[in-house]
């Protein structure tokens, strides 16, 4: 059996997860690819799915949704009525309506979604003062990726009959999930912008970034454009990239969402079947 593994990953927790998927379909007798959508020219031209019985798809959650460039990637697949399964990585706060939502897109592009997981990450923010979970994703979230992919890999071969159950939804509009996604260059970050003159012009931030949003040259993300995903922070080699510190936001996002540093620490990652 021949399954592909679309990933997105600004900052590697869902790379890292995808690495471990992809070897444990292979132990079970697969022949599992990976490929990497995170930079802008991956998502250019359209993907052929003709060559794979199966489909497994990696993203981050970015407020409550998978990446809106990830959602609107995902709207150029034709599915042609191939099974399919989804994971995403977060950093410890809102999951929901992610799973869904990504159902509902997969199931209009003919698609027939069979599981999906979530995994804790260390959290993106961490870049600007947060204390999310630096330390995930760790052996136990790896376990259950290896879990995930059992399970899943009976729905794909057959053996096991059933297909995704019901999924946790939302009473929020798309306009409200969409505003959650503005809400966070008003509450959160500012555009990355390059501080000082230590930049050897590597343009690493140019060829990485997403949504070509980052220009090397003005050393300034486009607003717009910029999705705060902060793989050009994360990957610039003179560390010359910054943004804002937020780290006085921390304790009022704790306090929002009614969780602690330890409430956030102890969350498992989670199969959906
Ligand atoms: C713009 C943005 C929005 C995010 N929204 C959420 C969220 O709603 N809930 C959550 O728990 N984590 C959220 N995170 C954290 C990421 O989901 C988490 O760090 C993820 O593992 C990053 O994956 P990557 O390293 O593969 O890019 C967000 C991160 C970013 C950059
Ligand atoms: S990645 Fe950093 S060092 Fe390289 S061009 Fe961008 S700002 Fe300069
Ligand atoms: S400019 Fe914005 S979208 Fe591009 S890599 Fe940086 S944070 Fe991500």
């Amino acid at each position: 059996m021949k399954i592909l593994i679309p990933f997105f990953s600004a900052t590697g927790n869902t790379a890292k997860i995808t690495k471990v998927i992809q070897e444990s379909f292979n132990r079970l007798g697969a022949k599992a690819d990976d490929l990497d959508i995170t930079s802008y020219s991956s998502r250019q031209s359209a993907l052929d799915l003709k060559s794979y019985d199966a489909v497994v798809f990696g993203a981050p959650i970015f407020s409550n949704r998978a990446p809106r460039i990830v959602r609107e990637w995902l709207m150029t697949l034709d599915g042609n009525g191939k099974k399919c399964s989804t994971f995403f990585t977060y950093g410890g706060f809102t999951v929901h309506p992610t799973h869904y939502s990504t159902k509902e897109i997969l199931q209009k592009q003919n698609f027939v979604l069979v599981s999906s997981a979530e995994f804790l990450g260390k959290h993106t923010f961490n870049l600007g003062g947060w204390k999310a979970i630096p330390d995930r994703p760790d052996k136990s979230d790896f376990d259950v990726a290896r879990q995930f992919v059992t399970e899943t890999y009976k729905r794909f071969t057959g053996e096991d009959k059933n297909i995704l159950g019901e999924l946790e939804k939302t009473t929020h509009t798309e306009e409200e999930l969409d505003s959650f996604e503005s809400f966070r260059f008003k509450a959160v970050t500012q555009l990355p912008t390059r501080e000082g003159k230590d930049c050897s012009m590597c343009m690493i931030c140019e060829e990485l970034c997403p949504t070509e949003a980052m220009k090397a040259e003005a050393g300034e993300a486009q607003a717009g454009k910029c999705i705060a995903c902060l793989r050009c922070v994360y990957n610039c080699p003179d560390e010359a990239l910054k943004i804002n510190d937020f780290s006085h936001i921390w304790p009022m996002k704790l306090k929002m969402e009614n969780e602690t540093e330890e409430t956030i620490r102890n969350k498992k990652s989670k199969i959906y079947l």
